[in-house]
């Protein structure tokens, strides 16, 4: 529970330095119970979902202790549990990447299965499917999944070709093939986002021998035994693209440092339609914002399409663009939680079918608003910024799940933000 209280219109100036990624992060961790001896991560983030995912580590037996600001020090003695608590599970659906490396490391191994979410339903069919395929037994039961790991596996090949492209499961099935010495693997229709080329890069520095992360279409030779390293996570290109956006939004000057242009193509040209002027070098993006902007038509995909992930900052952002602009979201349909909202402080969206048509207004005003997941709460944030008065927006808690040292960033390019720990009244 919390709020942010603004006043806007604000524009930001400024330098912002870019965090390391949360969902590269995530699922390196989730692949530690695979890993054994000492392994240290550095460009860490300091977020809620990290915590949480240091906090399932420690339940199931491996020692993580920060070691300065952005490291962590993870030991593995391979004496792993295979129960993990469902209180955990349930605030993170990235946890239930676990399954697959937990159960191959202790044989048997139990992770509830996560729920719908604020931004629609989120299965784990391609999950268990991929596990299956690579000769787990799964079954579910009181909602929780439970999975056996083969025995020896002997010289095979197995492919898995995903019926939709799926992050989570591909880094799951990909992590999981890894350790299992004797199995080749091909995965077909693979996510291509950088942060499994991260976690393809971890993995590979640990022993394993995947190829192919990047593209649609993976290998992966399992080995006998993975060993810790030392490795240094990428950077995160949703908090680079949202602080982008709020820059462009608010009409303002903002260097983001660690912003990679190769990772963001999709906004940029995003920006380049609707005449916002950046520059891009090897430190990062700046963005030099016009006075006026075109609306844009946006379709919302995997890697490299434009991510569902700056759909409601984008959204944000459009709402004052004159003219008529549509957002197709093809990714999660019912991502829409934050229109309403931005509807509250005078924006005109209208959702259909996941398409978002929004009607370019003169200007947003302040209002109260309640954030309803993660990147809500971004959208809101840089509405807020562009909105005329004061913004209360609550259950603001959600951003900590995502935004390293938010307030600390925000009011580093000039933004008078209020924090309630509390929702005010
Ligand atoms: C990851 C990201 C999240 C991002 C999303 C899409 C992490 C920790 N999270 O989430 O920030 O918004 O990718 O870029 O990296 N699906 C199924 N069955 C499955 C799995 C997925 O039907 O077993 C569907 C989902 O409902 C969704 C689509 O596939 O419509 C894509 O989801 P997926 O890529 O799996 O998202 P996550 O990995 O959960």
């Amino acid at each position: 529970m919390g709020s942010f209280i603004l006043y806007g219109p604000v524009t930001l100036r400024g330098k912002v330095e870019i965090s390391g990624a949360k969902n590269a992060a995530l699922p390196i961790l989730a692949s530690i119970p695979l890993i054994k001896g000492i392994t240290v991560l550095h460009n860490v983030p300091r977020l809620e979902d990290v915590h949480t995912m240091i906090q399932i580590l420690r339940s199931i037996g491996v020692k993580v202790e920060w070691k300065g600001e952005n490291t962590l020090l993870i030991i593995n003695e391979g004496s792993c549990t295979g129960d993990v608590p469902y209180e955990l599970v349930r605030k993170m659906r990235a946890s239930f990447n676990i399954l697959g490396p937990l159960t191959l490391s202790v044989g048997k191994a139990s992770v509830a299965q996560p729920g719908g979410c604020a931004i629609g339903l989120r299965p784990v069919n391609f999950h268990i499917d991929g596990l299956e395929k690579l000769g787990f037994s799964v079954s579910i039961s009181h909602g929780t999944v439970h999975a056996t790991a083969p025995g020896r596996v002997d010289e095979s090949e197995v492919v898995v070709s995903f019926p939709k492209v799926s992050v989570g499961a591909t880094e799951h099935i990909m992590t999981t093939a890894a350790g299992m010495k004797g199995l080749t693997l091909q995965i077909n229709n693979a996510a291509q986002e950088p942060e499994i080329e991260d976690l393809q890069n971890f993995l590979n520095s640990c022993g394993a021998r995947i190829t192919g992360a990047g593209t649609s279409s993976l290998t992966v030779e399992g080995v006998e035994e993975l060993q810790g390293c030392e490795y240094t996570i990428m950077y995160d290109r949703i908090e680079a693209g949202t602080y982008l956006i709020a820059a462009a939004a608010t009409h303002g000057e903002v260097e983001v440092v660690n912003a990679c242009s190769n990772h963001l193509g999709a906004l940029l040209e995003v920006f380049e339609h609707m005449g916002v002027n950046f520059t891009c070098n090897e430190n990062g993006i700046t963005v030099k914002a016009g006075d006026v902007y075109r609306p844009v038509k946006i379709e919302v995909n995997p890697y490299p399409g434009f991510p569902t992930d700056l759909q409601p900052q984008i959204l944000a952002m459009l709402s004052t663009v004159k003219g008529v602009s549509l957002v197709k979201e093809n990714v999660f349909k019912s991502r829409f939680g934050h229109v309403p909202e931005l509807n509250r402080m005078g924006a005109l969206i209208v959702v259909e079918d996941s398409v978002a048509v929004v009607e370019g207004v003169e200007e947003l005003t302040g209002a109260p608003v309640e954030a309803t997941d993660l990147r809500a709460a971004a959208s809101l944030l840089i509405a807020a910024l562009m909105a005329k008065g004061e913004t209360i927006i609550s259950h603001i808690e959600h951003i900590f799940r995502g935004y390293e040292k938010v307030i600390e960033k925000f009011r580093g390019l000039g933004v008078n933000i209020v924090y309630e720990p509390r929702d005010v009244e």
